[in-house]
This record gives C-alpha cells, sequence and structure tokens, in this order.
C-alpha cells in the first residue's frame, strides 16, 4: 500500500490535498549506542553497522505546506563473516525514531494531524529495512589509489581539475566507480526486532518557524501532546506488533512516579503498557551503553554534558534519569516523556518505496537539506510563508528533477472537521471572555 493510499484513507475528499515524501540517501554511521569496546577496549560486539535515512514528509492543503513529520530509521546489522561472535550477537533491529511534528494552522481544510501522522507512522512500519540497504553510502570508503587520482580537490590546479571533469564526461568508467562505492554488502534477516522511540515535548514551533503567530495554529500543551502521542502509538502496538512474542511498550515521565504513569494508560488498548523505557530493564546499567544517541534530543545532549564531566563511567540508568529530570529542559514545567515500544511486527515488512511515485530520495544529505529548507527555513509568521515554501518546492521539483508533488483525493467517508478557531483561541487564552475580568481603562 503506497502512502497516498494510506492517507487517501484519512483525509477528507476535495480538500486538494498533496504530500512530499523527501528521503535522505542512507549512509552508515557509528552505532547509536555506544558499544562498550568503544571505551574499555573489549570485543563484545565485534562489527555491527548501523545504516541511518531521514525521512522528511509534508503534507499541502490548497497549495500551502501545513503539516511536517521528520523520522530517521537506523537498521543495524551483523556482519554475518564474524562467525566467532555470532551467539553473542544481537539480532538485527530497526528503530525508528520520531523527531519532530508540527503544524502552523493555515490549512484551510480542517483534518485529523493525529490518524496522519498515525498512518505515515504505519507506511514506514511496512517498508523492507532491505530498502535501505540497497545503495548506502559507506563511512569509510576504500578507494584504490589510481581511484584517488581522478578526484577534483579543491587545492588542485584549475586546469587539472578541469582535465578531470572532462575526462569524467568522456568516460563512463569513472561514473559507475561513483555508484559503486555507496554501496555496502551487507543484508538483513528475515526476523527482526523494531523499536519506536519518540520524545515528547511541546513548543510553539520546530519545523515551521514563526507559525506560533499565527493564532489559528492549535498547539497542545505537554499532558494533550503525550496522550495525543500515546494514542497513536498504543494503536500501531495494538494492530501492528506481535503481542505474544517479546513486545515492550514503554512510557516514562522522568519526575513521575510508577503509579501516577500507570494512570496514563486507562484508555490504552495494549493491556500491557508498562512505566519505565525500553533501552534497559537493569538500573545499575551504564546509561552511556544503553541510551541511543539521536539527533536533537535532549538524553542525547545530556550524555554528552556526562562525557564532558568524566562522569560517563560512572553514571548508570537510576541516575542518568533522575539528573535528566533536573536539566532545564526538563523543568520548564510542561509535561515531557519518552515513549519506547520494542517487538515484533505482525505484517513482514516488505514494501520498497518509488522514486518519482511515493519518495524522492536525493542524490546527497546537501541536495536534502536544500530542499528540507524550503519548508522549515521559511517564515510562517503569516499564511505566505506557507505558499511560498509550497511554490519553491513545486518549482524546484518540476525544474530540477521533472517530478511533482503527489495528489491526494481523500475519501468520502473522512468528514472535514469543522473550523472552529475561536475554541482554539479561547484554549489559548487569547481572547477576551466574560469570565476574564476587564481592566479598566484610564481616564
Ligand atoms: N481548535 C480547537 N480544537 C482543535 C483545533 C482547533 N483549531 N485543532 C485541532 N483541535 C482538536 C482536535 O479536534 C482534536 O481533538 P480530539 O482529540 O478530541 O479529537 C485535538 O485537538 C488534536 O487534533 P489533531 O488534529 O490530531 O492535532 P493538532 O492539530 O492539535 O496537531 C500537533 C498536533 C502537531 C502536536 C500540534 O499541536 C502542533 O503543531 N504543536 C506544536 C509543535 C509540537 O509541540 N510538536 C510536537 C513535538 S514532540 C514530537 O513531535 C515527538
Amino acid at each position: 500500500m503506497t502512502l497516498q493510499s494510506l492517507l487517501n484513507n484519512v483525509l477528507p475528499k476535495n480538500g486538494d490535498f498533496e504530500i512530499f515524501h523527501l528521503q535522505s540517501n542512507p549512509c552508515e554511521i557509528v552505532p547509536i549506542i555506544t558499544p562498550k569496546s568503544k571505551i574499555t577496549g573489549s570485543k563484545e560486539n565485534p562489527d555491527s553497522r548501523t545504516v541511518k535515512t531521514q525521512h522528511f514528509i509534508a503534507l499541502s492543503c490548497k497549495k500551502k505546506f501545513v503539516y511536517a513529520l521528520e523520522i530517521f530509521v537506523y537498521i543495524t546489522v551483523q556482519n554475518d563473516t564474524d562467525k566467532k561472535y555470532q551467539k553473542i550477537q544481537p539480532p538485527a533491529e530497526r528503530l525508528i525514531f520520531i523527531s519532530k511534528a508540527d503544524t502552523n494552522g493555515y490549512s484551510d481544510v480542517r483534518f485529523s494531524t493525529k490518524d496522519v501522522t498515525r498512518v505515515i507512522l504505519e507506511y514506514i512500519l511496512k517498508i523492507d529495512p532491505n530498502y535501505y540497504l540497497l545503495r548506502v553510502k559507506p563511512l569509510k570508503r576504500k578507494y584504490k589509489k589510481e581511484d584517488k587520482k581522478n578526484f577534483i580537490i579543491g587545492k588542485d590546479k584549475i586546469q587539472n581539475n578541469l582535465k578531470k571533469l572532462s575526462k569524467k564526461a568522456l568516460d563512463n568508467t569513472c561514473h559507475i566507480l561513483d555508484q559503486d562505492i555507496y554501496f555496502l554488502n551487507i543484508s538483513f534477516a528475515g526476523k527482526f526486532i523494531t523499536k519506536i522511540c519518540l520524545f515528547t515535548r511541546p513548543a510553539d514551533q520546530y519545523l515551521f518557524p514563526g507559525s506560533s503567530s499565527n493564532r489559528g495554529k492549535h498547539i497542545l500543551n505537554g499532558m494533550q501532546l503525550m496522550k495525543w502521542w500515546l494514542h497513536i502509538i498504543d494503536n500501531l502496538v495494538e494492530e501492528k506488533f506481535d503481542r505474544s512474542n517479546k513486545l515492550k511498550a514503554c512510557l516514562k515521565i522522568p519526575g513521575e512516579d510508577v503509579l501516577r504513569v500507570g494512570k496514563h494508560f486507562v484508555g490504552c488498548r495494549y493491556r500491557n503498557w508498562k512505566s519505565g523505557d525500553i533501552f534497559s530493564d537493569d538500573l545499575n546499567s551504564l546509561a552511556a551503553f544503553c541510551i541511543p544517541l539521536f539527533p536533537d534530543d535532549p538524553k542525547s545532549r545530556f550524555l554528552h554534558q556526562l562525557v564532558e564531566e568524566n562522569r560517563i563511567l560512572d553514571t548508570n540508568l537510576r541516575t542518568f534519569w533522575f539528573e535528566l529530570q533536573e536539566r532545564q529542559e526538563f523543568k520548564l514545567s510542561v509535561l515531557v516523556s519518552v515513549i519506547g515500544v520494542e517487538g515484533y511486527t505482525v505484517e513482514t515488512s516488505s514494501y520498497s518505496p518509488i522514486q518519482g511515485e511515493d519518495v524522492i530520495v536525493t542524490s546527497s544529505l546537501k541536495q536534502f537539506h536544500f530542499l528540507k529548507n524550503y519548508i522549515s527555513a521559511e517564515e510562517y509568521d503569516t499564511e505566505e510563508g506557507a505558499i511560498e515554501s509550497y511554490f519553491n518546492v513545486s518549482k524546484y521539483l518540476s525544474s530540477n528533477l521533472n517530478m511533482k508533488l503527489l495528489k491526494l483525493v481523500g475519501s468520502e467517508k473522512v468528514l472535514a472537521r469543522k473550523q472552529n478557531s475561536k475554541v482554539n483561541l479561547l484554549e489559548r487564552g487569547s481572547v477576551v471572555t466574560i469570565l476574564t475580568p476587564r481592566k479598566k481603562h484610564k481616564q
């Protein structure tokens, strides 16, 4: 099932919706959980390889971008050639880190952001992990000596670089070499663990700068946001994960005791939600070897701080969570939480997105950020930003890549929600009501 068909099921008909699905080229990175061997020098985790891919999905309504979601997918495989360590190697793993969701409030048609987010995650779960391993940019490239002669280097004379360029244009072998070095010879095991991780912290804006100035933007507070995500993930756990097999679903609210956290599970479809995290069951384990390092994540920032303070080898998970709640970004009196799921999916993930049809895979990380910035670096204090970003992305796609945004027809079964920005303003305390005492005007 394509992304379009999944989204059509949750969007109203005739909303003039379009989807922009941008994907970075998969690249090999250092392990996201620091291996013990890196610090202790032991050979416990010999040769696992991690491949990172970023998805950026933006929805437009009536030629304005109105919603965006940023997700990272990490695929970890073990090097099968290393038979000696086979027994202690953990199974292959797919980790989906939900980084940011945001809206800007300029949609002319009200839709359920929650449903849109849920089906995008369903789509990501359907993707075959081997799809990410087809053309990976390796961490280190093994060049032959003669290949290096053809590299275009800034330090080199202009004439030499021009000669190399003309050789490249005439001689196809150089081009073939470029393709080959983006290929890692690894494959994914049939049965694998899927993890989903996210950190919920409300903010006025994440991906649409300046959008908080729009009074029509609906911003959930900490508690609402945690429940919003819990509802989305709970549905995924119930419908997409194998409940009989090693399934873990956890919610951690730093600073809140187990009993109080447990109260949030009332109404969840999955009956076995636990207070805690999926990173380790043993609070005495060293945090450095359990907590994954994600981009722009407070847990990762705290781990880096522990390294700077030279406490990384003394801080266990108990201390880590305790001290984390004292950090500024956790202390701003808003409720923040960490949600995690770990288990096997019921359906086989066998879908491969098709370039130009339901995904645009950029040729470089530079191009990925360039295109993403058309949306995430625009100013959204007025509606102009939403129109401009739509115009710029569409223009780039048609003139540079001969591609288009994907049209969504929606479904007759989904009714457009009522536009009710007054409720929104009341919720944010921005309008004067009879319940609010009015200040006397000075004479
Ligand atoms: N006025 C009144 N109620 C509204 C309005 C409105 N304008 N818009 C939506 N609602 C109601 C909906 O009816 C729904 O109610 P229900 O649960 O009773 O059905 C509820 O609010 C949620 O509506 P959604 O359409 O699902 O979500 P929403 O439009 O509120 O978007 C989002 C949620 C993206 C989190 C938004 O609040 C936002 O942009 N927040 C700012 C950025 C942010 O904090 N992002 C999350 C970061 S954490 C992370 O991404 C991992």
